[in-house]
This record gives C-alpha cells, structure tokens and sequence, in this order.
C-alpha cells in the first residue's frame, strides 16, 4: 500500500484515497471476491482464496484505509464511476435506512449480473415496482416470522432429508460438502417448489448456469433460450402447486405478483448460501463442546418432528453469516445528491459497505475472531449496524427468518445424538483466533453416534 498522504476531494471535501491506495483497494480486497463469484462461488477460486489468504489480507487492508482516511464515506477514484467505501457505524445505518430512496438496491453492477436471471427481481427493481414486488416477497416468505407460515410443511420436509443424510453420514462415518449440499437442494426444492421437485436438480443446473453468467455481469450476452426454459419449469410448479410448498402461497388469488419466476430465481439463488452458512455453522458447534452442550440442551425434549424456534441455534447460524459473510459486500446508490459530514456525494454514487471488514476488524471489535452468539440471543447485536450479515432497514434480506428457521433445524436434527468432529482441511480451535476465511466445499466431519 502507498504512504501517499491523505487527499481530500476539493469539490466534495471528502477524503479521496490515492490512486495507489484505491489500486490496492481495488486488486487486493474486491477483486478477490469478484474472482470468487458473485452470484455463483466458484469452489476452485474460493479454494485458491484460502491458500493465498486472501481475506486476512483485504481486512488488513481496509484498516490501513480506515486509519490513513477516516471512516467516511472515502472516495475511490475509479474511471468511470464514482464509488465511496461507508466505514462507518452511523453512516451504514443511513445507507440501509435510506434504502431505496436516495439509496437504491439496484446499483448498476447488480442489475447486470442479476439481470441474467431475474431482471424483474425485487433486488434490482426499483420505484413502485419494488414496493410490488418487495410485498409479494415479503407475503410468501412470511417476512418476520420466526416460523412460517408453512412451518408443518417445512419441518416435515427439513425433518425427512436431514434425517436420511444423518443416516447416510453415520454409515460413511463422515459427513462432506457432497453430501450435505445435496440433501441441502433437496430440502430447498422441496420447500419452494414442493414434494415433487425433491430431485429436480436440472431446474437447479439451470438456474446454476445462468447465475454463473450473471458472474459476468454484462459482459456475457443474455440468453434468452435459458430463461425461457426457466420460465417454463417453475411455471410447471406453479401450475399444479403442491400444498405446503411456497409455489402454493404464491398462487394464493391476492398474492400473485407480475414476475414470479424471477422471485422464485432469487428465492432458490438466495437459498445456495445459506447452505455454507449452516455447514459453517456446523463447524462452530463442532469445534466448541460448551457451545454445543448449550444447543444440545436447548433441542433436549423438544419434539424436533413439529416446527420448533430454536434461538441458540438460530444465532449460532448468524454468527456464522456474521464470521464468513456470504455477502460480503452490500451495494447501494445515490440516486441524488447527498450531503456527509465532509461533504457532498453526487448522484450515481455507487456506495460500498464492506461487510467482510466491518464484521472482522479486530480494532474496533473484540468479537472480530472468536463466535459470540449471545450478541444475537440477547437482541444487541441487531443494534449494531456494523453487522449485516442480512443487511438492515427496508432491503433487509426478507428471508432471513425463514433461512434460518431451516438451517436451524436441519442442525437440530443433525446434532441429535450424534457426535461431529471437524476434519482436516478446514481445521481451527473455539479457543484461538477463527480463520477469517473458511472453505465450505472443504469441511469435512467424522460422525458417531454418541449423546455428548
Ligand atoms: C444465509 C442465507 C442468506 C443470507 C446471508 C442473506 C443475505 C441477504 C442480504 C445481505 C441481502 C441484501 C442484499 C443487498 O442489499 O444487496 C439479501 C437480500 C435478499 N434476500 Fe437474502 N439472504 C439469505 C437467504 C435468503 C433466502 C433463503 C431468501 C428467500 C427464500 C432470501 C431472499 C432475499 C431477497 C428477496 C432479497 C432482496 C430484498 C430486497 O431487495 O428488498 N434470502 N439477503
């Protein structure tokens, strides 16, 4: 990094990185997580990531910026765009509050890649179209509900495949990536789309395809035959929706929104991460005995055969997305001029929150490397707007409840008298400092049968 010395912006009178610092920026921290795939990981880089250690790099990086700058906004001068990392706790807090107006979600980069796929998705709609769209969202996955609407449903389904896979890991004595996504999919399918999608992993593929193309945003040409295709499959569902099934609420007369399709896209989109997050989550309770003795006695006499909230659990899931954010990077811009402490923005402003930083700096957080899921349980933890793990105010990810209902139950299920030990690659300790990157492809455990 440059020892350049600190320039302030003569027309905004904002700080204003140097071309070196912004290059650093720029190729050390958010190349690295364009590299390893926006919209759909690419398990390779994300592998190549953890070698080079690159999220221990970009963190450090940022503080450097935070020290030599200040927390914010600071402009980057890229060509072309006019950008600014928001470093601090106030100045988040505005971003996502003041979402979609004078802060829109759907930033230029986002309508670009996510328009491979869903171009009428709530995230890169705006105006009246999104509040449309951002209700019929919120009404299907019953937006703030710690169980859904459909929890009878949902559990029997989670309950079912958790338990095949608990049973196919007990007799491998290993539980993999492998194996957990694809009893992940399953459960995924079954929950949006109903029973009879459980093994329809080519509406899956496909929509894998076109989520690898929204990587390269712009630059890959739309193709139309994939969405088509798409269009047609969950059509398919819709048609014949099967009780319980998201597709089902969707269908309900008031609720049918203009673009369900591309909701669906998102919903099953969405849904990819919140695998890794529960797999690293599995890794947390695996790692740290006391932890898990907490959560084994929080599931103890519960009937897990019927839809149960799961608090522990619930948070140790946040602090896992907390830990390894799978949105690292949350994505607003100006739509006018707006007025800082320093100065002024203009309009078109694409604003960086850096999750990935904010969540694991060690000079501001003592909770930076080691998991502290009582922050969640005791509600402070939502009062701080350094940590959007599911973003805040009018965008906040409205399918946070229902994720981590499902994850937490899938875990419940799993941890039922039985024993997990992680498994080399992926190797750490509660009691030392938690690696700032991990590699959910990677992780591996030994399973038993046991009731400690
Ligand atoms: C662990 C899993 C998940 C995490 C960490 C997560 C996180 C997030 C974040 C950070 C955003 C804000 C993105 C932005 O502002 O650019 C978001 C938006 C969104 N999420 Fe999630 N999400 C998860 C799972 C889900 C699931 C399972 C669904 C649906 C079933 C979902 C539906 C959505 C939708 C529709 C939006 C767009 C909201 C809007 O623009 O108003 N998410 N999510």
């Amino acid at each position: 990094m440059s020892t350049a010395t600190p320039t302030t912006d003569t027309r905004s009178g904002l700080a204003t990185a140097s071309v070196a610092d912004t290059a650093a920026v720029v190729g050390g921290a958010i190349a690295p997580i364009l590299a390893q795939g926006v919209i759909a990981r690419r398990p390779p880089v994300v592998r190549l990531a953890g070698l080079l250690g690159t999220d221990d790099r970009s963190v450090r990086l940022l503080q450097q910026i935070q020290e030599r700058y200040g927390t914010g906004p600071v402009r980057l001068p890229v060509p072309g765009r006019s950008v600014a990392l928001v470093l601090g706790a106030d100045d988040v807090h505005r971003v996502l509050d003041g979402t979609p107006e004078p802060f829109a979600a759907a930033t230029w980069e986002k309508r670009g890649a996510l328009g491979q796929f869903q171009p009428h998705g709530v995230l890169v709609s705006h105006g009246a179209a999104r509040d449309e769209r951002r209700r019929f969202t919120e009404s299907v996955l019953d937006t703030g509900s710690p169980l859904h609407a459909q929890a009878g449903s949902i559990t029997r389904v989670v309950r079912d495949e958790s338990l095949h896979l608990r049973e196919r890991s007990e007799q491998a004595g290993v539980l993999d990536w492998d194996a957990f996504v694809t009893a992940w999919w399953r459960i995924v399918r079954r929950i949006v789309l109903g029973d009879t999608a459980r093994s329809d992993h080519r509406l899956t593929d496909l929509l894998t395809r076109m989520r690898r193309r929204g990587n390269l945003s712009v630059l890959a040409p739309k193709r139309d035959d994939l969405r088509e295709r798409w269009r047609r499959g969950v059509r398919g569902y819709l048609d014949d929706p099967q009780p319980g099934s998201l597709a089902e609420m969707v269908t309900g007369a008031e609720q049918a929104g203009d673009a369900p399709e591309d909701q669906i896209g998102h919903w099953l989109f969405a849904f990819d991460p919140g695998g890794a997050v529960t797999l690293r989550a599995l890794a947390l309770l695996a790692t740290d005995p006391q932890l898990r003795g907490r959560a084994r006695a929080e599931t103890a006499g519960r009937d897990l055969d019927g839809p149960q909230e799961l608090p522990l659990l619930r948070s140790t899931v946040l602090e896992s997305a907390r830990l390894w954010p799978t949105t690292p990077l949350l994505l607003r811009e100006t739509t006018e001029p707006t007025e800082w402490a320093g100065g002024e923005l203009p309009s078109h402003t694409a604003l960086l929150v850096p999750a990935w930083f904010l969540h694991r700096d060690a000079s501001t957080r003592d909770d930076a490397d080691r998991a502290d899921p009582d922050q969640w349980l005791d509600g402070h933890a939502r009062e701080d707007w350094m940590l959007t793990p599911f973003s805040g105010g009018p965008g906040v990810c409205p399918g946070r409840e229902l994720v981590l209902f499902v994850a937490s139950s899938v875990l419940a299920t799993l941890l039922e008298d039985h024993h997990h030990v992680l498994l080399p690659p992926e190797r750490f300790r509660a009691d030392a400092p938690l690696p700032r990157g991990l590699n959910p492809y990677a992780l591996r455990f030994g399973v038993s049968r046991s009731t400690v």
